[in-house]
C-alpha cells in the first residue's frame, strides 16, 4: 500500500518561522483512500479524498491565495507599500495573512463576525492581519459588499484580489490540484466532486482533469438550503454568484443538507479516523452518492480543511 493511502496523523501546526520555503510546501497534498465508509460499494469502485488541511495555513485555499498574490505582484498591483484587502469566510484569509507575513505586505480581511474565534486569532494575532467584521446575518455576501465599499473608497491604497472573480483562483487548481489527482491516480480517475464556495476548486480542477480525459465526470456539491451550516460553501441561487462560476464546466449539481454533512463528519472520524470540516463531510456525502451508482470507477473529492482548531477550542464548526 502506498504511504498516501494510509490515514497519517496530519495535524496542522501553526507556522512561526516566516521563511519563503513555507510557500514551497503549498500543494502536493496526500490522496487518502476511504477504506471503511466504502464497504457497501461495488468491488471495483474506489473513493479518494485530497487532504488539503496539510497545506500551510491549513486549507485548500493556500493554493489560490498564493497564485492570486503572485499574479498580482507580476502585474504590479501589489508591492510598493500597497495593502491587500479581500473578503473571506476564513480559510482564504488565513492563507493571505500567512503569505503576507512571509512576503512582507499588510493584509486586511473582511469576514462575517461569526467566523470562529480561533480562526480570527490565527489571522490577527498569529499572522498580524487587520480584521474588519461584517454582519453575520448577511454571511459571506455581507463581507463581499463591505469589502467592495472599503476598496472603492480608497482604491489606490489596496490590491483587491477578489477571489470570487479572479481567474487566477481557478487557474491555481487547474495547474496543481488537477495534475496531482491525475498523477496520484495514475490517470484512472473517472469522477470528480468539489463543494462550491468561490467555485475555484471545482472550476479549475474540472478544467484540468477534462483536458487530460474528457470523459471524466464532474459534480458540484452545494448546500441544499440557503441558510446552512456548511462552512465555506454557497447556495448559489440565493447568493451573489461568483464571476468565475460557470455551470457549463461541470456535469451535475448535488444538493447536500447540513445534517447529512454533519453526520458524515462523524462517520469519517469514527470509521476512517479523519477529523475534517463540514464542507469535507458534504463532499463525501456527494462522493458516496455518485459511487453508489457505479459498478466500476475511481471517485475523487476534496477535503478542504480539518477545522480541528474550531472543534477543539469551542466545540463549534
Ligand atoms: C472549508 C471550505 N470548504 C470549501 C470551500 C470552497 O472552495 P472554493 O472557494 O474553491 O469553491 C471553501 C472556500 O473558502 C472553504 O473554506
Amino acid at each position: 500500500m502506498k504511504a498516501s493511502e494510509l490515514a497519517p496523523n496530519l495535524r496542522v501546526p501553526v507556522i512561526t518561522k516566516y521563511v519563503p520555503e513555507v510557500l514551497d510546501r503549498i500543494g502536493n497534498t496526500p490522496l487518502l483512500k476511504m477504506r471503511n465508509i466504502t464497504k457497501g460499494l461495488a468491488k471495483k469502485v474506489e473513493v479518494y479524498a485530497k487532504a488539503e488541511w496539510v497545506n500551510p495555513g491549513g486549507s485548500v485555499k493556500a493554493r489560490p491565495a498564493l497564485r492570486m498574490v503572485r499574479d498580482g505582484m507580476k502585474a504590479g498591483k501589489l508591492g510598493r507599500g500597497k495593502e491587500l484587502i479581500d473578503s473571506t469566510s476564513g480559510n482564504t484569509g488565513i492563507a493571505y495573512a500567512l503569505i503576507g507575513k512571509i512576503l512582507g505586505f499588510k493584509v486586511n480581511l473582511v469576514l462575517p463576525a461569526n467566523v470562529c474565534k480561533l480562526r480570527k486569532g490565527m489571522m490577527a494575532s498569529q499572522y498580524s492581519a487587520n480584521l474588519i467584521l461584517s454582519d453575520p446575518i448577511e454571511s459571506s455576501d455581507g463581507a463581499i459588499r463591505l469589502c467592495r465599499k472599503i476598496y472603492s473608497e480608497n482604491p489606490d491604497k489596496y490590491f483587491l484580489p477578489d477571489q470570487y472573480n479572479n481567474p487566477s483562483n481557478w487557474a491555481a487548481h487547474k495547474e496543481t490540484t488537477a495534475r496531482e489527482i491525475w498523477e496520484q491516480t495514475n490517470g484512472t480517475v473517472t469522477h470528480f466532486l468539489a463543494g462550491i464556495g468561490t467555485s475555484g476548486t471545482l472550476m479549475g480542477t474540472t478544467r484540468g482533469l477534462k483536458a487530460m480525459n474528457r470523459n471524466i465526470l464532474s459534480y458540484a456539491v452545494e448546500p441544499a438550503e440557503p441558510l446552512h451550516g456548511i462552512e465555506g460553501l454557497k447556495h448559489m441561487e440565493t447568493s451573489i454568484i461568483p464571476g468565475i462560476y460557470e455551470p457549463s464546466v461541470f456535469d451535475e449539481k448535488l444538493s447536500v443538507k447540513t445534517d447529512e454533512a454533519y453526520k458524515m463528519v462523524s462517520r469519517l472520524e469514527e470509521e476512517e479516523g479523519l477529523l475534517v470540516g463540514t464542507s469535507s463531510g458534504a463532499a463525501m456525502v456527494g462522493a458516496m452518492r455518485v459511487a453508489e451508482r457505479l459498478d466500476e470507477g475511481v471517485v475523487v473529492t476534496i477535503f478542504p480543511d480539518s477545522c480541528e482548531e474550531c472543534i477543539v477550542a469551542h466545540g463549534e464548526f
